[in-house]
Order: structure tokens, then C-alpha cells, then sequence
């Protein structure tokens, strides 16, 4: 029997993309959401899920006989985190140490847990390799706090972790339904809709997006890799581009040009994210999706949303 794992955050975009692609590959799953941003039915068949909160200390029975743990459940919206430094301490930093004290208390052999790219806002450093940790935002000192929890966990009892930095992961069932929706995604539906996409600043700001399957390839690794044991890894492609190519790309591949709007910049938005990844690459993890095959997949997710009338 494979081994079972728990992911928090199962409903939300990483999340059920992860919990996809473990139960095909035939672990036991199971999900915990509490469906604040993410959806019930983006939780695949065949995942044992529980509509719950990770700041609730009713979650710890859901750890029981769980091998390893994905912590993905977060506030992550930065603007959003800027608006609410209480919530998002609240999730992000007693909702994580809950988290890892259920999984300590069930003996859970290991916990991977995302940390974010925005640790890096203030490093000016690129490519950023993961020793340049200067945040800025609320939503970064958030996850800071986690970071610094893991160690005191690591010290004091022991526990197992890997730390991902994910930089800009895009794909399928990403969501675009919240207040300033993904880059990406906004841009598909505008120009579906042929409305004007909105592009906050001038459009020069430089993200290193990487595609949600590669990510999965290296969250296996976490499970099956004992060399990824007490790391912490940058997850990003290594090469960036600009929020107006993503635009002049997105364009194209839809064959729709609608001049986009601009507006002021978005508070605490870094002006350029670009990954060291030679860590991650040293284990023999490379991204394999390239922009426009990974863009054509989330233009076709988001047809299907149309299509299915839920935008
Ligand atoms: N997507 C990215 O590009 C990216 C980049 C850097 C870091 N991250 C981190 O990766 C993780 C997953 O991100 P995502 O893009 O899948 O985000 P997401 O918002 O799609 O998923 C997060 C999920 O957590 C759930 N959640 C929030 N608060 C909760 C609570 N109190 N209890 C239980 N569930 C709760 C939400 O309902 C949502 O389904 C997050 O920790 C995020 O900070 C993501």
C-alpha cells in the first residue's frame, strides 16, 4: 500500500493540481481546505476531503496514520495580505504552526510546506539563489515567520521538512476569481471577452513563471528524495519575462488584440522575480513546460469555465 499524504489547501490552485497527479500515481490522498478562496470541486475523485480550517485544533484526528504532509493552505494575494496583516498572520503564520503541530503530534515522517518567492522583495539580487531572504510585504514576513517555526521544529523535535519557494506557478484551475486575479489568467478572459485587459504600472515588471505540472515533479521528489530532507528550494523556469510579452503572447496564441489599460502599480508587487535554480536542478529537476504550451493549457481551462458558464 502507497504511502498516504495530506495536503492542506487540496481546493485551491496547487493543491488540487498536487492532489491530481498523487492519486495517479497511487497514493492514498487526502484534503483539507476551508474553501475560503479555493473550491470543492476542484478536489479530484478519490481524495478523502475535509471542509476544514487549519487554525482549528479540531483538524489534528486528520493526521492520523498521514506519512506526509504538503502545507499549501495560505492568504496569498499580496494585495489582499496588505490590506489584512491581522488575517494573514492569523493563517499564514498560527495556521502553518498548527499545521506543524499536528503533524509532529501525529509523527508524520515529513512535512513540505510552501514558502514563496516573495521572501526575495527587498534582495535586488538575479537570479536570486535562496540565501538572498529579505521580505518586505506582510505576506512575505508571514512567511517568514513559518520559516523560522520550521527551524525551531527541526531543533527541538526533530521534525522533517522541505521548504518550496515557488516563484509565478500558472496553469489549469488557477484561480481567477479573486479581486486582482492572476496576470495570466486576467488577460485570457479579457481577451476572450474582447474587453480591455488592465496592466497595473507600465507593463515592464518581470515575472519567472514556472508551469504547475513541473512543480509537480519536484513536489515527488520531496516524497521519494531523502536528499531534499531539511532543504529549502527555489522552484522557478530561471529565465523571466514582462507582464506586456505575457500580453503580446497571450494575444497571439488567442488571435484577439484589445489595447490594454493601464493603472497604477499594486502595492508591495516586486519589479522583478527571476529564480536561481541550480539547487533544485542539482537533483535532477528540470521544468520542462515552455510559456506558450503551458498558456495554451490555461486558455483551454479557462474556455471550459466559459463554456460551463461559470464566467
Ligand atoms: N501560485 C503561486 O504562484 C505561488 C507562489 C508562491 C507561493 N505560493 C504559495 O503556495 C501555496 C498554494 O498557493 P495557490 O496558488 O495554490 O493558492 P490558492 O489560493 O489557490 O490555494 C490556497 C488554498 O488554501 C485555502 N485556505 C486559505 N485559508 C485557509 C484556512 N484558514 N484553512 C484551510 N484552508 C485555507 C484556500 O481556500 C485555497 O483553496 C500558498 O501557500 C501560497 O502562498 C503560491
Amino acid at each position: 500500500m502507497k504511502e498516504k499524504i495530506l495536503i492542506t489547501g487540496a481546493a485551491g490552485f496547487i493543491g488540487s493540481n498536487l492532489a491530481v497527479r498523487l492519486v495517479k500515481e497511487g497514493y492514498q490522498v487526502a484534503g483539507i481546505d476551508n474553501l475560503a478562496y479555493g473550491l470543492r470541486e476542484n478536489v479530484p475523485a478519490g481524495v478523502e476531503f475535509h471542509e476544514s480550517d487549519i487554525r482549528d485544533r479540531s483538524i489534528y484526528g486528520l493526521f492520523k496514520g498521514v506519512d506526509a504532509v504538503f502545507h499549501l493552505a495560505a492568504k496569498n494575494c499580496i494585495s489582499d495580505c496588505q490590506a489584512d496583516p491581522l488575517e494573514t498572520a492569523d493563517i499564514n503564520v498560527t495556521g502553518t504552526v498548527n499545521v506543524f503541530e499536528a503533524a509532529r503530534r501525529a509523527g508524520v515522517r515529513k512535512i513540505i510546506y510552501a514558502e514563496s518567492s516573495a521572501l526575495y522583495e527587498g534582495s535586488g539580487l538575479l537570479p536570486t539563489p535562496e540565501s538572498a531572504v529579505q521580505p518586505e510585504s506582510f505576506y512575505a514576513v508571514s512567511k517568514l515567520a513559518g520559516m523560522h517555526f520550521a527551524e525551531a521544529y527541526k531543533r527541538y523535535y526533530g521534525t522533517t521538512f522541505t521548504a518550496l519557494r515557488y516563484f509565478c506557478v500558472y496553469g489549469p484551475i488557477q484561480d481567477y476569481r479573486r479581486t486582482i486575479p492572476p496576470v495570466m489568467s486576467a488577460f485570457i478572459i479579457k481577451l476572450l471577452k474582447g474587453e480591455r485587459p488592465i496592466i497595473y504600472g507600465k507593463g515592464d515588471k518581470r515575472r519567472d513563471f514556472v508551469y504547475v505540472d513541473d512543480i509537480n515533479d519536484f513536489h515527488l521528489l520531496c516524497l521519494r528524495d531523502s536528499r531534499t530532507d531539511n532543504e529549502t528550494y527555489n522552484l522557478g523556469s530561471g529565465e523571466n519575462v514582462s507582464v506586456l510579452e505575457i500580453y503580446e503572447i497571450i494575444a497571439r496564441l488567442l488571435g484577439v488584440r484589445v489595447e490594454p489599460e493601464f493603472k497604477p502599480d499594486l502595492p508591495g508587487e516586486a519589479q522583478m522575480t527571476l529564480a536561481e535554480i541550480s539547487k533544485a536542478s542539482a537533483l535532477g529537476w528540470k521544468p520542462k513546460t515552455d510559456l506558450e504550451t503551458g498558456l495554451l493549457r490555461a486558455v483551454d481551462y479557462i474556455k471550459s469555465e466559459m463554456a460551463a458558464g461559470r464566467i
